[in-house]
């Protein structure tokens, strides 16, 4: 079966917005990073929580018993996207940022003076301001981890230098928004695990292209944003129960004890929570009908392994783009890619690629690129630390080409053919 072509065309036919065109000029989508479209599974489940099963929970009538039975299966759905024990310990909530603020405030409910936090240089701000914010508030102390400018990665050993008996919790980024880089998580989990700390991880990135089995990660909680992955507007955040249920809960008292009621402040987003089961009933429906299964995810749900067969196939495509936009991006020298470019070491990477072009401000080149009708962002992406640490916080940041799997070579060559001109 992994023998045929991958199928674009059919891929493709699945996301309305990439038949769009301004003017006759399709559009060539590379924000990727930054939320991704949508496929029409995704429309119709939103759709449909809207008009057929609009209520809230816990009535008698046929709308709010619908309404429960989507709300049920939509965390399911996302517990076997990250292989959770169960579906009691996903969190569905505004975004990622919101959620991490949220739980950041029964964390420091454990902390005291002189404890301390690990946080990282490659991490988005969403998994650095919330920490830093609770340090000051407790007193406890940051420990910075930070990452190697030659190899985009952190040295092997980096991690052992800011563990020690006082860290109660460790914030890692699984994947960056900027460099790309995907993190050894496990690894470093482990290390922390091993000092006696929380492991808080940031899948954000690394959910749209990577499949995620949480319990083999070996963290407490992780964090990651359905828009990336071609859902709805949403954040979602997994722990494991018996953490959840020790954490203190900021909620109403009206609302239940158990998790995951007792972090799912206020009334959810329903038709969110219904877009996400879309959007996770679209990798469902690539993996059954064109990944070859993979006896490694043969411990997870039914529904899981046809999940992570769909992500291993959908990543094998994604980083091939990436090494050819790579390729024909290194055939310039004014450009710099800022991130793992080894072809051998791709699977280190995401297929987010941060360029800098000598001589040019990003922010002139996305706008003459948006004038091509090709999508990319630039500045610092909220990718702070990471562009401070490259040297370019004062300089305009990057310009951010993001791929995803209903990208196109032919997409690549063209956004190649309209940088050229602007080099
Ligand atoms: C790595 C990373 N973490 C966190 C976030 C924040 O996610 P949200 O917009 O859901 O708050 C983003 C958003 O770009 C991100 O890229």
């Amino acid at each position: 079966m992994s023998q045929q072509p991958y199928p674009i065309e059919s891929i493709r036919a699945e996301f309305p917005a990439l038949a769009i065109t301004d003017d006759g000029r399709r559009r060539v989508y590379f924000d990727n990073p930054a939320g991704t479209q949508v496929p029409n599974r995704m429309l119709e489940r939103t759709r449909s929580a809207l008009v057929e099963t609009n209520a809230n929970l816990g009535g008698y009538f046929p709308t709010t018993l619908a309404n429960e039975e989507i709300y049920v299966e939509g965390h399911r759905a996302m517990a076997d996207f990250l292989n959770a024990a169960s579906e009691n310990e996903i969190i569905f909530g505004a975004s990622m940022t919101t959620l991490t603020l949220h739980i950041s405030r029964s964390i420091a409910r454990t902390l005291e003076p002189g404890d301390e936090i690990v946080v990282t240089k490659m991490d988005h701000d969403a998994n650095i301001s919330p920490w830093l914010l609770i340090a000051e508030d407790t007193g406890a102390v940051i420990r910075w981890l930070d990452f190697e400018l030659d190899t985009y990665q952190f040295a092997d050993d980096a991690i052992d230098a800011v563990l020690n008996d006082r860290t109660k919790l460790v914030c890692l980024g699984a994947a960056s928004n900027c460099t790309g880089t995907i993190n050894d998580v496990k690894a470093m989990a482990a290390k922390a695990k091993a000092a006696g700390a929380l492991v808080f991880v940031d899948a954000v990135q690394l959910a749209p292209h990577v499949g995620i089995d949480v319990q083999d990660m070996g963290c407490d909680l992780l964090a990651c944003s359905p828009y990336k992955f071609f859902g709805p507007h949403q954040g979602v955040l997994w722990g494991r129960e018996a953490l959840l249920r020790d954490l203190f809960p900021y909620k109403v008292r009206p609302a239940g004890e158990a998790p995951p009621e007792r972090f799912e402040t206020g009334t959810p987003s329903f038709e969110a929570i219904a877009g996400t089961l879309g959007a996770i009933e679209h990798f469902e429906w690539i993996g059954r009908k064109f990944a070859p299964g993979n006896s490694a995810w043969e411990h997870m749900s039914a529904r899981g392994q046809m999940l992570h067969s769909a992500m291993d196939y959908l990543s094998a495509y994604e980083l091939d783009l990436t090494r050819q936009l790579i390729e024909r991006l290194q055939a310039h020298g004014s450009v710099t890619v800022h991130g793992v470019t080894n072809p051998n070491m791709m699977h280190w990477r995401v297929p987010t690629v941060s360029i800098t072009v000598d001589g040019k401000h990003p922010k002139d080149l996305a706008k003459a690129l948006a004038l091509e009708n090709m999508f990319v962002w630039d500045g610092h992406n909220y990718a702070v630390e990471p562009v401070r640490k490259l040297g370019l916080l004062d300089k305009g940041g990057v310009l951010r080409i993001g791929i995803a799997h209903y990208n196109t070579g032919d997409e690549v060559e063209s956004f190649i053919r309209a940088l050229e001109p602007l080099l």
